[in-house]
């Protein structure tokens, strides 16, 4: 994808660098546009670096004559896919809202027919100074996007709503507004589980796995670029990912709960969560002490999450498991599909400590057609776009 990065007079302009590279590595073309006063706070060099574009913006020559001009700003214009102002001053705001067009960045985002996202950044009095508000509002009224500032402490010392969101949001926000849909799930709603749940034994100790529910968040995030409406059922501490419902659960009974609630409204599951077969038969109110000589644990089975919203589907749903096998990988997975009523589930070979973790993992997609080529061994955040579009292309037929 093609991203036009406005850089404008903030302090937290630093921290676009950063998102510059965060975008360079997830395999966009970023190409740095910077203000003025955005050069003041960042150099073209940097951006030019982390990016491997040249930078644009700060460029004095750019309203001098040149032969064989190229005219910049329609240019940029075209080429990008995306425009996103990060950091956006109430300066940048106000003049797009009321059509001004000043310099290389403010021109372009006249010129430009393709969305635009803002992610403002600035004291918390200008942040709600009712001129910046009505800015907003307008610049809403013409489709463009926000990535709103959160609440923390601010460089001029202050306390408030006028800090950076998170890069990470800021990078899944362009992505989600660019990237190309899928027919099988544009304006689906999808349920995804994911993560590790948790049996607890008493106020202290718990039952869980090792699952961190990386996978699952990335198969959130690949599906909601790929156009699809996410609900995400989450164990574990992973943070939600930006655009997406995140519900979090603990135990199986609870992400069970969370299911339900959402199913009957869903057109498809996909169930990444690591959920515990067991859990203890009690869960002591008070922590219990330690004894002497061995002592017995009773576990009972939690409810088999799968399986209870794969017999409760109705027509046109469709229900995607994974599968953690250490041996006979093929041939266990065939039997869990037909056992459990599914219509693919993706196998991971987990012997030996893989598939947990940050490493490259490969997937073994298989169907009642049978098993499928292999996808990776690719990083989790590139292996989930490819099992979206496996999944898209099976379902489209
Ligand atoms: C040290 C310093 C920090 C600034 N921080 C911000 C800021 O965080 N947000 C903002 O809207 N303006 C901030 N400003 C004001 C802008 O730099 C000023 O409005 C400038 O004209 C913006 O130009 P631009 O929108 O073309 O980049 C800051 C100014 C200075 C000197």
């Amino acid at each position: 994808m093609n991203i036009l990065l406005g850089i404008t007079g903030g302090i937290a302009a630093y921290r676009a660098a950063e998102l510059a590279r965060t975008l360079t590595k997830r395999g966009h073309t970023v190409r740095c546009c910077l203000t003025d006063a955005g050069s003041r706070f960042i150099t073209p060099l940097t951006l030019a670096s982390l990016t491997g574009q040249p930078c644009f913006g700060a460029n004095p020559d750019y309203h001098e004559w040149r032969p064989n001009p190229i005219i910049e700003h329609i240019d940029l214009a075209r080429w990008a896919h995306v425009a996103a102002v990060v950091p956006a001053t109430a300066d940048i705001l106000g003049k797009t809202a009321n059509g001004l067009a000043t310099d290389l960045l403010s021109t372009l985002l006249l010129a430009t027919t393709g969305k635009v996202l803002w992610a403002p950044a600035m004291n918390t009095a200008m942040w709600n100074h009712p001129a910046v508000q009505k800015n907003i509002t307008t610049l809403r009224s013409f489709g463009h996007t926000f990535v709103e500032p959160v609440e923390g402490l601010l460089a001029c010392g202050e306390e408030g709503a006028g800090k950076l969101a998170d890069l990470d949001d800021i990078a899944d926000a362009i992505e989600t507004l660019a990237g190309p849909v899928h027919p099988a799930f544009a304006g689906r709603r999808i349920l995804i589980t994911a993560g590790p749940t948790r049996e607890d034994l008493d106020p202290v100790r718990t039952l869980t796995n090792r699952s961190t529910g990386g996978m699952g968040v990335e198969l959130a995030r690949a599906f909601r670029n790929l156009g699809a409406e996410v609900d995400l059922v989450l164990g574990g501490e992973l943070p939600a990912p930006w655009g997406v419902r995140t519900h979090r659960v603990r135990g199986a009974q609870a992400m069970l709960e969370a299911c339900q609630a959402v199913w009957p409204h869903a057109d498809g599951l996909v169930a990444a969560a690591a959920v515990a077969d067991q859990r203890p038969e009690v869960c002591a109110p008070e922590k219990v002490k330690k004894v002497e000589g061995p002592e017995t644990l009773v576990l009972v089975r939690t409810p088999d999450i799968l399986a209870t919203l794969a017999a409760a589907r109705r027509p046109g749903q469709w229900v995607l498991g994974f599968a953690a096998e250490t041996e006979n990988h093929a041939a266990n997975a065939a039997a869990k599909l037909a056992r459990k009523g599914l219509d693919g589930i993706l196998v991971n070979d987990v012997s030996g400590g893989r598939g947990f973790g940050p490493q490259a993992n490969t997937l073994l997609p298989v169907t009642p057609a049978g098993a499928g080529a292999p996808l990776g061994p690719l990083p989790k955040d590139r292996l989930a776009p490819a099992v979206a579009r496996w999944w898209g292309d099976h379902l489209q037929g």
